[in-house]
């Protein structure tokens, strides 16, 4: 059996990521998170709560588990907020990244940490692993710092890049464009979607699957980890609509210039997926499959 600790367990990989390792009879649970557990759903794994300025108290509690693996979910991930508070996502995306890679080191873990399609420009997407970084706001360069830092500090690590994800999990403090938008359209709202903006979103079972598939293959290194449909976010939106039966009348296209955003976004993302398929055995979906399955998985 495999010991797993499930950092920043609250949000929507990490309460997904929990709830499917209690399912699993291959892997011990521990969750840790700051404030208390919301994650109603799974009952049978250990919280505990932590602040990420108290390295010793996180250290003291790894050292007790002595896992396998730990899941780094934990992240300041509102893009617009990082550009505006620097220092906080530093400190967040960056920071305490580089204090567990310490603490991993220490007690000899593996690290899966997650990244994202940001650390890219969007000038030249679908993008290889190989390909390079370039990113064009603070999220992205933060997170691409502690990429380096997972590289420079340890042997025994995963990165996990991954693209625009949508879920539903308790308690969640961020919305996500599938619940956001189904949310008006069910409302008869109208709403304005960017044309100019192209992703392969994520559900986040599939990137949850992605990351016991690294644990189950013993795999490590980076990996480019999303779904298997490139779309522009207008595209997503229409399929959405189509897939709830709502009317696609309510969903207008702008382009990305008239939001006047905090942080600029890139333009073209996605990701070429073969060596997560090679590798991993990873399975993507598209677009309407992942909707399928996000749908039966929440009844
Ligand atoms: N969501 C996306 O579209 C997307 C795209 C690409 C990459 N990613 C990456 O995927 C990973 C998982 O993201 P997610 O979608 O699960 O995001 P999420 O739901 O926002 O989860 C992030 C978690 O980090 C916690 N956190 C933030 N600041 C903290 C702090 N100072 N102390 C303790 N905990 C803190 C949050 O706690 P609270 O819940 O209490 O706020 C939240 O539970 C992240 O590394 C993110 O960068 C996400």
């Amino acid at each position: 059996m495999l010991k797993v600790v499930v950092i920043g367990s609250n949000g929507l990989l990490g309460q997904t990521l929990v709830n499917k390792l209690v399912k699993n009879d291959d892997f011990e649970v521990f969750a840790m998170a700051h404030g208390a557990n919301r994650n109603k759903g799974a009952i049978e794994f250990s919280y505990h709560e932590i602040s990420i300025d108290d390295n010793s108290h996180i250290k003291i509690l790894l050292k007790e588990i002595a896992p396998d693996y730990v899941i780094n979910a934990l992240a300041m991930t509102n893009v617009d907020a990082c550009e505006v508070e620097q220092e906080t996502c530093y400190d967040i995306n960056v920071r305490f990244v580089e204090d567990l890679t310490k603490i991993c080191k220490s007690i000899n873990s593996f690290l899966i940490h997650i990244s994202t399609d940001f650390i890219f420009d969007g000038e030249h997407g679908p993008y290889k692993e190989t390909d390079r970084p370039n990113p064009l706001n603070y999220y992205g360069e933060s997170k691409l710092l502690a990429e380096k830092v997972v590289q420079e500090n340890l042997k025994s690590y995963a990165i996990l890049r991954t693209i625009l994800v949508y879920g539903k999990v308790d308690g969640m403090k961020r919305s996500n464009i599938l619940l956001w938008l189904k949310g008006a359209l069910a409302k008869g709202e109208k709403v304005t979607i960017v044309n100019d903006q192209f992703r392969m979103p994520t559900y986040v079972g599939s990137l949850a699957d992605a990351c016991i598939l690294v644990m189950q293959k013993k795999a490590a290194g980076i990996y480019h980890i999303s779904d298997d449909e490139f779309l522009s976010i207008y595209d997503m939106a229409l399929q959405i609509a189509d897939f709830y039966k709502f009317s696609k009348d309510l969903i207008h296209p702008i382009s990305t210039s008239i939001l006047n955003q905090k942080a600029k976004r890139p333009s073209k993302t996605g990701f070429d997926l073969s060596k997560a398929k090679i590798e991993l055995g990873f399975k993507p979906l598209t677009f309407k499959e992942a909707l399928t399955r996000f749908e039966n998985e929440l009844t």
